[in-house]
């Protein structure tokens, strides 16, 4: 295979490692913060090279590269799986993962368990759960108790989407949106450094925003008042197969160039026009003289 360069051998990798308190510190200065999804390590060299602040391995990944249906099948082995590839291709961004459905509900020690598995094995600096109510409330003050920063998430929540009537905005009505707000403020309160709102009218972000000053408030279709944005990779490179949520901009698409680039491989392969001389190495011609390959 070829090779390319590790991020410290790379052009763009100069600056510092990001921190949580440099999180803080971009809120403070009014820096909005860019977060992606990343789950493999060409992915995560690309999020290094591209300077981005916060990496998530997000449980996205079950349908964007492991193609479920959803992110309720995917296991804490195989997120740990992506969440190590990505760790290798990144120096700088703070990485966070994501606590796969299943994995951190049924108790105070499973979240621990988990979460301790994903700093270990998966080195990452911070974990990332789903919901505000009383069950992921619970979780994450035991998570953060056990010292591992948490980043929570509310609004429309992938991992209970069933529950909440399909993937479709959450708090647009005044009682929703007063139950996303409370769950946010509550996550807030705990202790997690930061509370991802996803899919949530701009109005209500805009009424939470000043009631949130003690957190990293990252938005995905929450309009833009939030401290940051974050979207996932493949959506966000045109590399995904199925709809596009209202909240998702397009930054390349990169689908059909590769389909073009496969195509034109598999047809060269066909009528022999790849490999050409250019691709071929070569052996002395003495020692193809000497060589004999009878009686092997
Ligand atoms: O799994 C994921 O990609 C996420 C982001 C959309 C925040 O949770």
């Amino acid at each position: 295979m070829s090779t390319r360069p590790r991020p410290a051998e790379g052009a763009a990798t100069q600056r510092r490692p990001l921190s949580i308190p440099s999180l803080f510190a971009l809120k403070e200065a009014g820096t909005p913060i860019a977060m992606i999804t990343a789950y493999d390590f060409p992915s995560a060299l690309a999020a290094e090279e591209a300077g981005v602040d916060i990496v998530l391995v997000g449980d996205s990944g079950a349908m964007t590269v492991l193609g479920y249906e959803s992110t309720v099948p995917v296991s804490v082995d195989e997120m740990l799986t992506l969440t190590k590839a990505v760790r290798r291709g990144l120096k700088t961004p703070v990485l966070v993962g994501d606590l796969p459905f299943g994995s951190y509900e049924s108790s105070d020690e499973l979240a621990v368990q988990t979460a301790m598995r994903f700093v270990k094995e998966g080195g990452v600096d911070a974990v990332k759960l789903e919901g505000g109510s009383n069950v992921p409330l619970a979780r994450a003050k035991a998570i953060l108790a056990a010292g591992i920063p948490v980043m929570g998430h509310v609004g429309l929540t992938p991992q209970t989407a069933v529950a909440l009537g399909g993937f479709k905005a959450q708090g647009r009505t005044a009682e929703s949106a007063r139950r996303v707000a409370a769950e946010a403020r509550a996550l807030q309160n705990a202790g997690c450094f930061s509370v991802v709102f996803e899919a949530v009218p701009n109005e209500l972000t805009e009424a939470l925003m000043p009631l949130m000053d003690s957190t990293v408030v990252i938005g995905i279709g929450a309009g833009p008042a939030t401290d940051g944005q974050v979207l996932v990779l493949q959506d966000l490179a045109g590399m995904g197969s199925g709809g596009k949520a209202k909240f998702v901009k397009r930054f390349a698409e990169l689908h059909d160039p590769l389909v073009d680039a496969l195509r034109s491989y598999a047809t060269e392969v066909r009528e022999k026009q790849y490999p050409a001389p250019e691709h071929c190495y070569s052996m002395p011609a003495a020692e193809r003289e000497k060589l004999d390959l009878s009686n092997l």
